[in-house]
């Protein structure tokens, strides 16, 4: 019996570490792998970099939407690492997306209609082929609605602001408190939830996964265990 290649969805609160599972996953079952977040991510780069957020902090909506022809976002393998790479117009901007410049504009970036619709349409052309694990906030809402898996990660705010306390730490940055991160992560999901264009929700047909007490090995588990029972009922034509 042939195993059907399926379309995987994560999606969920920043900092819940669906990144990280996904990758593993993707890793794991040889699927192309997706951060959806970093193509918000390098788009709002892209707005810092070339002058379009006001001196007030609001971006300049109509004159990012008017440049999005000029905005390409690829991703690349690092052969040194194994990882998957962000690059904006040919440069590699995977450490400069992760930074707390580009994090505290990036929900205002994601809002915009013209931008989603945008990235949506290079997302779904990604997953034509099938056989891909995609992470973000409207995978399994918006952009693959019919994806056969459908995972939706949570974690208490405080969990979550750790784990980006501790990431911040690791890469050297040692300005930011850990109040900070906390009050980004909260207005983050404020934003995310209550945009009115595709905001952050759990779709019914998803599985939910609080993580706030697994292990990373545990969360690992549970997801495999999830794609080898989903991929079995497919392959048997029962979905
Ligand atoms: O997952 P992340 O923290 O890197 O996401 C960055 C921002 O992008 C976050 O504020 C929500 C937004 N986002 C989104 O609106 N839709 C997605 N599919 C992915 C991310």
């Amino acid at each position: 019996m042939e195993q059907k290649r399926i379309i995987i969805a994560i999606d969920g609160f920043s900092s819940t570490g669906k990144s990280t599972m996904a990758k593993a996953l993707a890793r794991r079952i040889g699927y192309a792998y997706i951060d959806t977040g970093a193509m918000y991510r390098a788009v709002t780069l892209f707005a810092l970099e070339n002058n379009l957020v006001n001196t007030d902090g609001s971006i300049r909506e109509e004159e990012l939407v008017a440049r999005l022809g000029d905005i390409a976002i690829t991703f690349g393998v690092n052969p040194a690492t194994g990882q998957s790479e962000t690059y904006l117009n040919g440069r590699r901007v995977e450490q400069e997306i992760r930074s707390m410049r580009v994090s505290d504009k990036v929900s205002q970036v994601a809002k915009i209609a013209a931008v989603r619709h945008a990235l949506v349409a290079q997302q779904q052309a990604m997953g034509r082929e099938k056989g891909i694990v995609m992470d973000g906030r409207d995978i399994g809402t918006v952009v693959f609605p019919n994806a056969e898996m459908k995972v939706y990660v949570t974690a208490s705010a405080e969990t979550r602001a750790q784990r980006r306390y501790d990431e911040l730490r690791a890469k050297g940055d040692t300005s930011t408190t850990y109040d900070e991160v906390l009050h980004n992560v909260m207005e983050r999901d404020r934003i995310d939830t209550t945009r009115a264009e595709s905001p952050l929700r759990k779709a019914d047909d998803a599985h939910t996964l609080d993580n706030s007490h697994m292990t990373i090995a545990e969360q690992d588990q549970w997801l495999m265990n999830l794609y080898t029972q989903i991929v079995a009922e497919t392959s048997n034509g029962n979905n």
